[in-house]
């Protein structure tokens, strides 16, 4: 049984600190990508409050397909530069999006997403994938997601693909 859990009242960077311990113990050693990405999401959705999805858009042959996720159905494939995970696959970037309304082409899965942030993973100097992030609250994310979650995908990205 795993039994990973954030430590409670923690501030972010100790949530995020958590989160990357447990996501390097629960995919060390694992070499299936899409079980990884499976446990990942689990594992944001379980730590990181007031998300209303999370998960990972994988680079297949030039475009993004859905994958592993938590929260509701979503688009399944995503032309790179369109909408907010294009944007963050095209340029290698993470997208840290505070009204997702004022993005330009920004792709509406689920009407009560507010805020959002879309951080590429890379393997061999390459986009392999993308892990976003959709939260119902305005202005969710800031440096500090970016940074914690950037870090999560550099510590495990290799994992992934
Ligand atoms: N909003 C994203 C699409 C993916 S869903 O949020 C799950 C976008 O604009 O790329």
């Amino acid at each position: 049984m795993f039994d990973f859990a954030p430590t409670a009242d923690a501030d972010k960077a100790t949530l995020y600190d958590d989160l990357l311990s447990a996501a390097d113990a629960l995919t060390v050693g694992e070499r299936d990508a899409v079980a990884n990405m499976a446990n990942i999401s689990a594992l944001i959705w379980q730590f990181l409050p007031d998300l209303n999805w999370a998960g990972f858009y994988r680079m297949i042959d030039g475009e993004l397909v859905l994958g592993p996720f938590q929260g509701k159905s979503a688009c399944i494939r995503i032309a790179l530069g369109k909408g907010v995970c294009g944007a963050a696959a095209a340029s290698a970037e993470t997208q840290l999006v505070e009204d997702v309304h004022s993005f330009p082409g920004h792709i509406a899965c689920d009407a009560a997403s507010a805020s959002e942030i879309v951080v590429p993973v890379m393997k061999d100097g390459r986009v392999v994938a993308v892990l976003d992030l959709d939260s119902p609250s305005p202005a969710r994310f800031d440096e500090a997601d970016k940074a914690g979650l950037e870090a999560l995908v550099a510590r495990i990205g290799a994992r992934l693909a």
